[in-house]
């Protein structure tokens, strides 16, 4: 097979993204989470490069996009919760992992190999006229390397993949800011949360009049259900102490709230009001501005486990995790 660079690919197919999903090329979609490397996801050959582009094992599948719940139903085999689930925070921050629907055409590689398939409607008013036009749903994971932060901006994009970028569909910055929640419904009758996101689980009872049963922490080891949620992930390349209250000289410090403490050699607060929502879009960002060789380790105050806060603290866990 013929070799070709990023950059003849881009300049070959030009600027359209339809046409680059049509011919198996990748595409940086903005979504209202984080930034995602995109593929269509019913073609074996274009989901290969995102693997490989991102380095990422191929025991951990991805999420499709869709731009319709009809899409959606092609893929899985759909369910009371499902429908509930969509209705409520559909297009957004929501991934629902359901049975995959027998003879989907989905990629073996998008699912890896399971009889799972995760799922998500994107609130993004660019890539959702894009997906709807395509007709089909793209898979894309966060377009970072495997084990980095997740880009909340298209500059965070270039800056990951350097000469090997591909299009990229300028979307600005990510309103939320982390990935969506994820949340397992093959049993309509018993969900569970994979990972944590901007969709908490009381909004999701409250949706659903259920309870859910499992929560997923990142301090427990990865399950069969999670593949993807290795210990260290999101990870910069400094050192991450947690929950600081004292810091040294020599360190940066993540704030949060209208007390910093004080003595550190950069500090940069999450949200002077001590709000979870903002604190949440800014904290992929702060990172990667924090993780230079200027500082020996980042240092983070402790936030509140509470609402988003339980992302947060789980994308800073992960984080901090040793690698
Ligand atoms: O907000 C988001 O979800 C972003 C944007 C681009 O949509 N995407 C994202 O993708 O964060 P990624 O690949 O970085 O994370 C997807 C997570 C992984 O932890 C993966 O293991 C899990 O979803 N996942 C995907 N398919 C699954 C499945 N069938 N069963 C269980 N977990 C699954
Ligand atoms: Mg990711």
């Amino acid at each position: 097979m013929t070799r070709y660079k990023t950059q003849d690919i881009v300049a070959h197919l030009g600027d359209n993204p339809l046409t680059h999903w049509q011919n198996g090329a990748l595409v940086v979609i903005p979504t209202e989470t984080v930034y995602g490397l995109s593929a269509d996801a019913e073609n074996g050959d274009a989901v290969a490069r995102i693997y490989a582009l991102k380095d990422r094992p191929r025991f951990n599948p991805l999420i499709v996009h869709v731009g319709s719940i009809e899409i959606a139903k092609q893929y899985a085999i759909w369910n009371a919760s499902a429908e509930a689930l969509a209705q409520q925070f559909w297009p957004g921050p929501l991934t629902m992992v359901l049975p995959l629907q027998p003879g989907a055409p989905v990629s073996d590689l998008v699912t890896a190999g399971g009889d799972t398939v995760a799922l998500r409607m994107p609130h993004h008013v660019v890539t959702l006229e894009l997906l709807r036009a395509f007709g089909r749903g793209v898979a894309a994971p966060s377009a970072n390397r495997s084990g980095r932060i997740s880009p909340t901006s298209s500059a965070h994009v270039r800056v990951e993949f350097g000469d090997a970028c591909p299009l990229i569909v300028e979307g600005g910055d990510c309103v939320i800011g982390l990935e969506s929640t994820v949340i397992d419904i093959t049993n309509a009758k018993h969900p569970s949360i994979l990972r944590p996101g901007y969709v908490t689980e009381n909004m999701i009872i409250n949706a659903l009049g259920s309870k859910i049963n499992v929560k997923h922490k990142a301090s427990s080891p990865p399950t069969l259900r999670a593949p993807g949620q290795l210990q260290s992930h999101y990870a910069p390349q400094l050192p991450m102490r947690l929950n600081v209250t004292q810091v040294a000289p020599e360190e940066a410090l993540i704030a949060f709230g209208p007390t910093p403490i004080e003595g550190a050699k950069r500090t940069i607060n999450l949200s002077e009001r001590a709000e979870l929502k903002e604190a949440a879009t800014k904290l992929f960002h702060v990172m990667r501005e924090l993780d230079s060789e200027e500082y020996k380790a980042i240092a983070v105050m402790p936030i509140p486990d509470e609402g988003i806060g339980e992302a947060i603290n789980d994308r800073l866990q992960r984080a901090a995790a040793p690698q």
